[in-house]
């Protein structure tokens, strides 16, 4: 029995890989590489000493996915797969919603049509939309402030209601909140193609001088320091929640969510300065305008998942800085 990884070349999910292998686990990747490259499939390898079947495919290709799940035997489906820019998906929704839904629904095609039951969803904290109040709890009213999070919420609903219409299925669905950082080796991390959207690649894409300018989004805000304030949680963490929810899904039935998140919120600022402090690097950021749509302050209650799932994060926001930093020196080393 195996555990299909979709988007599994991707930066949580080549993670979650090397998790779930050094956990025993059986695994089969899927990726089409649009967010990825097949350097992430090398690193998971080298890291574990593990080898495992991978499948170039698009989940928009029926047969393709067909063809995974006739071809191997599914326990369980982690899916990755999807576009995940928030100020793209403004811009582009049929985009977004034709590719991450339609997707999505060939996924769970195949696991109904081979009797694969067990599904952990990348879900994410943008369900929550803009919370009333922080620490954000499972409880918290859903709510979709763009077409990523719609996107999200609907596969979520969809996985809700697919659970009350059988008991047959055990849907996990992991909510993110900030992941960032890197695997200590520095074989795998975040390495999107194009342009980045979040903070940590564009801060590295200023330290290693690819980008000019490093713009604080908004100093204004009802927040310690003025910053934007968010929950972020090293990789590392975030992929051995995966492990954990399989566990999960192995004995449980139903759909259950769980915030990804370490409880710990921290500024834009602090985010800078602890990573200038730790690589002994200078930004040189500056102030700019705050970014539409930016919530003040979101960060997790992550106490279902520590009682539930028997997970806790545990890496610190210093060991966020010096992998992201380290993984970025390496690849642009690779790269030359
Ligand atoms: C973090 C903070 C910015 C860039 C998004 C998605 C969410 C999830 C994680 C997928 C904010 C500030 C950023 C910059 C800045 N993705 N910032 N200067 O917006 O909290 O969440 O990514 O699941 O769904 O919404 O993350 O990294 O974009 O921003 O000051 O150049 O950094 O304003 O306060 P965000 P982010």
């Amino acid at each position: 029995m195996a555990i299909l990884v979709t988007g599994g070349a991707g930066f949580i999910g080549s993670h979650t890989c090397v998790e779930l292998l050094n956990a025993g686990e059986e695994i089969v990747v899927m990726d089409n590489f649009y967010n990825s490259n097949a350097k992430a499939l090398d690193g998971i390898k080298e890291i574990t000493g593990k080898n495992f079947k991978f499948y170039e495919a698009d989940m928009l290709d029926m047969a393709a996915v067909d063809e995974i799940f006739a071809e191997n035997d599914i326990e369980a489906v982690i899916h990755f797969a999807g576009y995940k820019c928030v100020p793209e998906s403004v811009k582009k929704p049929l985009m977004y919603y034709s590719n991450n839904l339609r997707g999505t629904f060939n996924i769970l095609e195949c696991m109904k049509k081979y009797g694969c039951t067990k599904f952990v969803f990348s879900s994410s904290a943008t369900v929550y939309g803009i919370p009333e109040t922080v620490p954000v709890k499972e409880d918290f009213p859903l709510s979709a402030i763009n077409p990523y999070g719609s996107t999200k919420l609907i596969i979520e609903n969809l996985c809700r209601e697919m659970a009350a219409a059988s008991d047959k299925w055990s849907m996990i669905l992991l909510r993110y909140f900030n992941p960032v950082g890197a695997h200590e080796s520095g074989k795998i991390g975040e390495d999107p193609n194009g342009i980045p959207n979040n903070l940590m690649p564009i801060v590295l894409d200023k330290a290693t001088g690819k980008r000019e300018v490093l713009s604080v989004a908004g100093n204004d805000y009802p927040t310690p320091d003025g910053t934007c304030v968010r929950d972020y949680i090293h990789v590392v963490d975030l992929a051995k929640g995966h492990v954990a929810a399989i566990k999960k899904a192995r004995s449980s039935n139903g759909a259950l969510a769980y915030n990804l998140g370490t409880g710990n919120g921290y500024s834009v600022l602090e985010i800078l300065d602890t990573f200038q402090r730790v690589n002994n690097i200078d930004l040189g950021y500056t102030i700019g305008e705050r970014r539409p749509g930016d919530a003040a302050a979101t960060y997790a209650d992550p106490t279902l998942a520590e009682k539930e799932l028997g997970w806790k994060a545990e890496k610190t926001l210093e060991e966020m800085c010096r992998d992201a930093w380290n993984f970025r020196k390496l690849r642009e080393e690779e790269n030359k």
